[in-house]
């Protein structure tokens, strides 16, 4: 579904952020990426969906330029890593009606898949809530919401975790796994990772450095700790030690 052909990019000349990537995403894939702070997680998710100049990328197809965004970004749901950059109406309920009122639903409709969402994510109480008096995890569960409301084809997801409480996030893993949607997660919950996705992928200084099932690359202790990461807490009380 999302096709990678040598994508590089550079925010400032001679620094590649993204260097050289190439890969694939199929239809239906769960895929964790990780990596260290500053390996180019965010500048590739937000490459995919064209917010970035950067030739080389698919989608369906399509290919990632000006006039197939609309297409593409209809096809695409994005949590950004920072939920004050998304929520961008007054409330939490207009926030989460926008999508599907933009896309044509009448207001009614719209109300009903907002309310839908809201009572899978648990989050009916933030309904009438103003997103700038509520926590960042509100926050983050609310911006969710936004997305999911669109019932789009791909879920690009930015530390889609980070500032939630376990409940919260044990809500957002479960109704993760329970949509049959393609993902690509960016995060360093390694463990949420593994409790989502079969495949990661491991950026490095904008390279991929590894690309495999996840439980292989997650439980290399060598490519974890080389990487600025650990492996997974679930991994360690299940009395693995790693695969290196
Ligand atoms: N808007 C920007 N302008 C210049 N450099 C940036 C910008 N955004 C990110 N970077 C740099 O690009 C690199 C990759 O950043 P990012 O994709 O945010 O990493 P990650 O999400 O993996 O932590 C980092 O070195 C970061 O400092
Ligand atoms: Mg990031």
């Amino acid at each position: 579904m999302i096709r990678l052909e040598h994508v590089s990019f550079e925010y400032e000349s001679g620094c590649p952020v993204l260097d050289d990537l190439s890969f694939e995403i199929q239809e239906g894939e769960a895929v964790g990426l990780v990596g260290a702070n500053g390996a180019g997680k965010s500048t590739l998710l937000r490459a995919m969906l064209g917010l970035l100049p950067c030739a080389g990328i698919t989608v369906d197809d399509l290919p990632v330029v000006r006039e197939n965004l609309s297409r593409i970004r209809k096809k695409l749901g994005y949590v950004l890593q920072n939920s004050d950059n998304q929520m961008f109406m007054p409330t939490v309920f207009e926030d989460i009606i926008f999508g599907p009122v933009n896309y044509g639903l009448s207001r009614q409709e719209a109300a009903q898949k907002a309310g839908e969402v809201m009572e899978q994510l648990g989050i009916q109480h933030l309904k009438d809530r103003y997103n700038h008096k509520i926590s960042g995890g509100e926050k983050r569960m609310a911006a969710i919401g936004a997305v999911l409301s669109m019932d789009p084809e791909a879920l690009l997801l930015d530390e889609p975790c980070s500032a939630l409480d376990p409940c919260n996030r044990r809500r957002v893993i479960d109704l993760l796994n329970s949509l049959p949607v393609t993902k690509l997660v960016a995060s360093h919950d390694l463990d949420m990772i593994l409790d989502t996705c079969s495949r990661v992928i491991l950026l490095s200084e904008g390279k991929v450095k590894a690309d495999g099932p996840a439980y292989e690359i997650l439980g290399s202790r060598k490519l974890m700790e080389d990487n600025h990461l650990e492996l997974p807490l679930g991994w360690q009380s299940r009395g693995r030690t790693g695969n290196c």
